[in-house]
């Protein structure tokens, strides 16, 4: 008897939205809706989308950053296949699974200074377990980070987010987490001096926003969590494992972490982990005695697909040298859009490191154009992204994301794969879209009025 998953999907199958609205989310599939964005997606591969009519689409969100070989990689396909195929002797529990710790060995030969890994399953589980640690190794109740952060959505994560949208309405969330402004040493040395503080968790460049770190913010504030005997966490769920265009973003600053947290591209974009790299001194302080081996961990933790897809991962990351591509195309493709900034009133910035890249629109110099801009605003903040985010995959079949809730930012994130092809297809369709959006009266700001007069939530993804 097998299941014939291609049947189920296929033919007269249900609607998936239709199921979606049912049984799962239906407030997002009329986000989908709204936006446009409620394709028929039946294919993938590598940076491209495939809808059931044959077009391409060109993923520039890659699963927020899940897909850093892009999809359906053969190799970690071919390394998975033989895990399922192998018969293997996996989830023991008592017993250790050789491929975590061959992928523990490996993934420490990237991270010098740090001796130890503890795998999870997601990025938010890396985080409840980097909070852990710190209480653990410093004995102190407090954890600082930074206003605007995401850190995840679990309780003790969601602790460390800096956006009340995601707050409200789950708190009181975990006592003692303190946010302070990203890039503001003074308020940092403010909260570290009270010596209470177990660990200062921080993203290189934030997700939310693309916000970068001043030139010396994170080895200074690396610095003063030593001096105050807090641990520096460095939380590189998002920027880690090549994004960046280094191995870690921390690297482009010099800077040495006690902790740091990674996930999502470690996944090979098909198995869900986590992991938390340490010193030794910090892991050895939570697995402190023999009865205390199992005091943290999770059942599917360093199960063997996970593993394989964290080998495989690291193995293609190498063979195809894709972060030193990641940091080439990834200047390439930012040079092209500041060199617009000149050209078009609504570019106001273009910043990032490597694949990750935010594009920032604000108020035109033009009176009309402000005007209108203006009312958009006043509906909802951030709402002029959405007429580039939404004209992006009706026109261009782009795939983007705006960088957060009440932004006026639009972040790339595609697979470290993108070719010259596609920087030239990101160019001319980001030029149409926002030339569309400076001619007033136009179909843009007809879609402008639509949106404003919703008054819609929409959020085309906020990771
Ligand atoms: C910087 C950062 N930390 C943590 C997380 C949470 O990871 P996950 O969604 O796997 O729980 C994310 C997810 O977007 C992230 O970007």
């Amino acid at each position: 008897m097998t299941l014939d998953l291609a049947r189920l999907m296929s033919g007269d199958r249900p609607d998936k939205y239709d199921l979606h609205t049912r049984y799962l989310n239906a407030q997002m599939v009329r986000v989908l809706r709204t936006i446009g964005f409620d394709r028929n997606y039946v294919r993938g591969q590598n940076q491209y989308l495939y809808d059931q009519d044959g077009h391409a689409y060109l993923d520039l969100l890659s699963g927020f950053g899940t897909f850093a070989l892009g999809r359906n990689h053969p190799t970690v396909i071919a390394a998975l296949n033989e895990v399922l195929g192998g018969e293997l002797p996996g989830l023991v529990q008592l017993d250790v699974s050789i491929l975590a710790g061959l992928l523990a060995q490996r993934l420490l030969s990237y991270l010098p200074g740090l001796d130890k890994i503890f795998f999870c399953n997601s990025g938010a589980e890396a985080v409840e377990a980097g909070i852990k640690f710190a209480r653990a190794a410093t004995k102190r109740p407090r954890i600082v980070f930074c206003e605007h952060a995401f850190h995840g959505l679990t309780m003790g994560a969601l602790s460390l987010n800096g956006d009340k949208m995601f707050r409200d309405g789950f708190e009181p969330l975990l006592p003692g987490c303190v946010a302070v402004p990203f890039n503001d040493m003074a308020r940092l040395e403010e909260e570290l001096s009270r010596r209470d503080v177990a660990a200062f968790i921080v993203e290189p460049i934030q997700g939310k926003g693309v916000n970068m770190p001043s030139d010396s913010y994170l080895r200074d504030a690396a610095a003063l969590c030593r001096k105050h005997g807090t641990l520096f966490v460095a939380d590189e769920i998002q920027t880690g494992l090549g994004r960046t265009g280094r191995f870690l973003a921390i690297e482009h600053w010099g800077v040495d972490a006690d902790m740091v947290l990674m996930a999502k591209a470690l996944s090979g974009g098909f198995v869900p982990v986590g992991a938390v790299a340490a010193k030794k001194w910090i892991y050895d302080s939570l697995f402190d005695r023999m009865d205390r081996a199992v005091v943290h961990g999770s059942t599917f933790a360093k199960n063997d697909l996970a593993m394989a897809a964290g080998l495989a991962t690291l193995e293609v990351l190498e063979t195809e040298q894709l972060i030193e591509h990641a940091a080439a195309i990834g200047d390439r493709i930012t040079a092209d859009l500041q060199a617009m900034i000149p050209q078009y009133e609504f570019l106001k910035a273009v910043r990032g490191k490597g694949l990750m890249i935010g594009i920032e629109f604000g108020s035109p110099r033009s009176l009309t154009l402000k005007a209108a801009f203006a009312l958009l605003e006043q509906a909802r903040k951030g709402l002029f992204s959405q007429l580039m985010v939404i004209p992006l995959m009706r026109d261009h079949r782009i795939l983007s994301q705006v960088a957060g809730d009440n932004l006026n930012v639009v972040k790339l994130l595609p697979p470290l794969t993108i070719t010259e092809t596609d920087r030239t297809w990101i160019r001319d369709a980001f030029a149409a879209v926002i030339a569309d959006a400076e001619r007033m009266p136009g179909a843009a700001w007809d879609l402008g009025r639509t949106l404003a007069g919703n008054g819609i939530k929409a959020r085309a993804g906020a990771a």
